[in-house]
């Protein structure tokens, strides 16, 4: 089982950027602890950051053309204005599920809209790291009943 997880921008400064809002944690601590789910449960996982909308959709189009069965994805603040991000997610047709490490239903207005929800399996929000990981279990689920059973 191959997925990938992608995030926007900002978010490479994990740690450094709004810590009451998104926690103290780094970047690089987030991918540690992605990474030792997908060792736990036997996944392969790829991880992308970019701060450049064009960039996600390339990876979103590489996960298709890498043979990669599904996508978490935090497009962050391109979540409230992209519809090329939308329209990517729906081109390639992968299983995607959209996380966001802080709960957006309660913050701003111009936060309320997402774009990609509607192409997305679900969303998880406001659960900080540990929603990256419900994300990847929304999705392996998703994955499984539709497969053998085999990771
Ligand atoms: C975010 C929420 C977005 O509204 C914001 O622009 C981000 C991060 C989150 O993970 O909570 O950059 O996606």
């Amino acid at each position: 089982m191959k997925i990938m997880i992608i995030n926007g921008p900002n978010l490479n400064l994990l740690g450094i950027r709004e810590p009451d809002l998104y926690g103290k944690e780094t970047y690089e601590q987030l991918t540690e602890y992605v990474n030792n789910y997908a060792k736990q449960k036997g996944f392969e996982l790829t991880i992308r950051q970019s701060n450049h909308e064009g960039d996600l959709i390339d990876y979103i189009q590489e996960a298709y053309f890498e043979n990669i069965q599904g996508i978490v994805i935090n497009p962050a603040a391109y979540t409230h204005t992209s519809v090329g991000l939308l329209d990517a997610i729906k081109a390639v047709n992968l299983p995607t599920v959209e996380v966001h490490l802080s709960d957006v239903a309660k913050r701003e207005n111009y936060r309320q809209i997402s774009y990609i929800r509607e192409a997305c399996l679900a969303t998880v929000s406001g659960k900080g790291f540990s929603g990256y990981l419900e994300a990847l279990d929304i999705l392996l689920r998703h994955l499984t009943q539709n497969s053998d059973g085999e990771f």
